[in-house]
C-alpha cells in the first residue's frame, strides 16, 4: 500500500482535482484506491455528494476514536463509491475541531498514519487531500505520506509562496525523522499566455529536480466532470488535462519508487 499526500498552503491550486483525477486513473488500472478528505471544507466530499449516502463515520471519527483504531473500526469511515475500486473517507466541518484536540498531545500527529496502516490489505493506493492551512491535519497528512505532491498554479502570485512552502514541508518531514520524496506539479497551465510561459520557465529554472516534466494544462473538462460528480476519466476517455495526469502518473509518480 502506498500513500500520496497532495498539499499546498495556497488555495485553489488544484489539490482536490489532482487527488480525484489520479484516483480515477489508478482505479482504471485495476488498483484499489482510497481518497481521504482531510479538508474541513470538504470539497472532495462535496464532489461525490450525489453518490454518497449519509455517513455515520468519517475522518473526524477516526481522530475522535484515536485510542482504539482497528481495521473494522476504520473501515466504518470508508464509503465505497459507485465507481469500481474507488472509495472515500469523507470529511465534515467537525474535522476543524481536531486542530484544538491538543497538538502537543503525544502521537497526535500520527493518527492518520495509524488509521491507514490499519487498512493494509484493503487498498493499493491512498490519496490524501489537504486544506490550505498549516496545522495538525496537515502534519498528519504529511506523516502518512510515502510521497508528497505539490500542485503549483502557473501564475505569478501562486508561485511566490512556493519556496517557503517547500521549506515548511521539509521541516515537518525532518521533525518526523523521515524522508519523503516531493514532486512539484505545474497546474492550470495556459500556454497561450506569456505570463504562464514565464512562470513555467521560472519553475523549471528554480526547481529542476523537484518539478515534474509533465505540466497540467488548463482544461474546462475538469469543471464539467466536477459538475457531474465523477472523476474525469469516467467522464471523458481523452482530454488535454486527463492525458497530462496520465503521463504524470506513468512518467514520474509510478516510477519514483515511493
Ligand atoms: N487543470 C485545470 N484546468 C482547469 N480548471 C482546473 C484545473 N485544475 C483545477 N481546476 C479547477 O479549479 C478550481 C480549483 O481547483 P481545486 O478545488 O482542485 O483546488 P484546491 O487546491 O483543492 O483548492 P482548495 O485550496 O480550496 O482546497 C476547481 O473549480 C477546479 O475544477
Ligand atoms: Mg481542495
Amino acid at each position: 500500500m502506498r500513500t500520496w499526500t497532495v498539499a499546498n498552503q495556497k488555495g485553489g491550486v488544484g489539490k482536490t482535482t489532482t487527488v480525484i483525477t489520479l484516483a480515477g486513473l489508478l482505479a482504471e488500472q485495476g488498483r484499489r484506491v482510497l481518497m481521504v478528505d482531510m479538508d474541513p471544507q470538504s470539497s472532495l466530499t462535496h464532489y461525490f455528494s450525489r453518490s454518497l449516502g449519509k455517513s455515520l463515520a468519517d475522518v473526524y471519527t477516526v481522530f475522535r476514536d484515536r485510542g482504539a483504531l482497528t481495521q473494522d473500526k476504520v473501515m466504518e469511515s470508508v464509503m465505497p463509491l459507485p465507481f469500481e475500486r474507488l472509495s472515500v473517507m469523507t470529511s465534515s466541518p467537525l474535522l476543524a475541531t481536531v486542530e484544538k484536540m491538543g497538538s502537543g498531545q503525544s502521537g497526535m500527529g500520527r493518527i492518520l498514519r495509524e488509521a491507514i496502516t490499519c487498512l493494509e490489505g484493503q487498498f493499493d493506493d491512498v490519496l490524501v487531500d489537504t486544506s490550505p492551512t498549516l496545522g495538525v491535519l496537515l502534519v498528519n497528512a504529511i506523516a502518512a505520506a510515502d510521497q508528497l505532491i505539490l500542485p503549483v498554479q502557473t501564475e505569478f502570485l501562486a508561485m511566490k509562496g512556493l519556496e517557503r512552502m517547500i521549506r515548511t514541508l521539509a521541516m515537518i518531514v525532518r521533525s518526523q525523522q523521515r524522508n519523503v520524496p516531493v514532486v512539484v506539479v505545474a497546474t492550470m497551465y495556459d500556454r497561450r499566455t506569456l505570463a504562464a510561459q514565464q512562470c513555467l520557465k521560472e519553475l523549471q529554472d528554480s526547481y529542476k529536480e523537484l518539478l515534474a516534466e509533465q505540466v497540467i494544462s488548463v482544461d474546462t473538462k475538469f469543471r464539467d466532470a466536477s459538475h457531474a460528480g465523477v472523476p474525469l476519466s469516467y467522464f471523458v476517455s481523452e482530454s488535454r488535462g486527463l492525458d497530462a495526469y496520465r503521463n504524470l502518473l506513468q512518467q514520474r509518480l509510478l516510477t519514483s519508487g515511493a
